[in-house]
């Protein structure tokens, strides 16, 4: 298995797949590593639906206007963020976990404090909207995960930016389940891409301006 460097360095959008079936063991294996992602307080919003069904892959192909490689992959990994991992109830029960796995002990300055923290649990349960952003944001995390397991076991994925309810209609799911992203997994074919373009650097460095600090 590649090592995280060499996984992050080979890995490509891969838009071509050979027929050749995964086994069952690398999927688990990247959602192993989906599982133990990080999240903001620990909310794990992930969920996955693994699809190997030709007619499935076929609608999920037509829902992300027919990107015919999702359709030609033996493996399609629907993501989504659950957004019940925000409710009241789940928020209590995370706070126990914090409590029992002694999370809470190890926090620190104002963030640590008790009355932040009450404030903090106590706060109003966010809007729908405003719990998109995070949802959305903590599935990448894991997706990325996932991404560079596969990569390391000699798979090859596509992120598929897939935002429509159309997914959760087409599987009759509830609307608590955010539609992520869509990744075709499966063995790459023909040559493999080179690495695409990247900003050097130095434009990726943010430099202080003119400012207070400056003074
Ligand atoms: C959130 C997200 C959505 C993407 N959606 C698509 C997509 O719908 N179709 C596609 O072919 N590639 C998609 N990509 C892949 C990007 O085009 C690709 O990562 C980028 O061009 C860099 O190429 P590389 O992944 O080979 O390094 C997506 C990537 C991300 C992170």
């Amino acid at each position: 298995m590649l090592t995280v460097w060499e996984a992050i360095k080979v890995r490509r959008s891969i838009r071509k797949f050979a027929p050749d079936d995964v086994p069952d063991e690398m999927i688990e294996q990247m959602l192993e590593a989906a599982r133990l992602a990080p999240s903001g307080s620990n909310r794990q919003p992930w969920r996955f639906l693994v699809v190997r069904d030709k007619e499935d892959r076929k609608a999920l192909c037509r829902i992300c206007l027919d990107q015919k490689f999702i359709e030609e992959a033996p493996v399609v990994i629907v993501c989504f963020g659950d957004l019940e991992r925000y409710s009241p109830e789940a928020r209590l029960k995370r706070r126990q976990e914090f409590v029992e796995s002694g999370v809470l002990e190890t926090l620190s300055g104002r963030f640590a404090d008790p009355q932040v923290r009450a404030a903090i649990d106590s706060a109003p349960t966010p809007s729908r909207q405003q719990l998109i952003t995070p949802v959305i944001s903590n599935t990448y995390i894991a997706i990325e995960h996932m991404v560079l397991m596969a990569t390391a076991l000699g798979l090859g994925t596509c992120w598929v930016g897939a935002g429509s309810g159309e997914i959760n209609r087409y599987f009759g799911l509830g609307d608590n389940l955010v539609t992520v992203a869509v990744v075709p997994v499966g063995y790459p074919a023909g040559k493999y891409p080179s690495q695409r373009p990247r900003v050097s650097m130095e434009e990726i460095l943010v430099k202080p301006q003119d400012s207070d600090k400056a003074e």
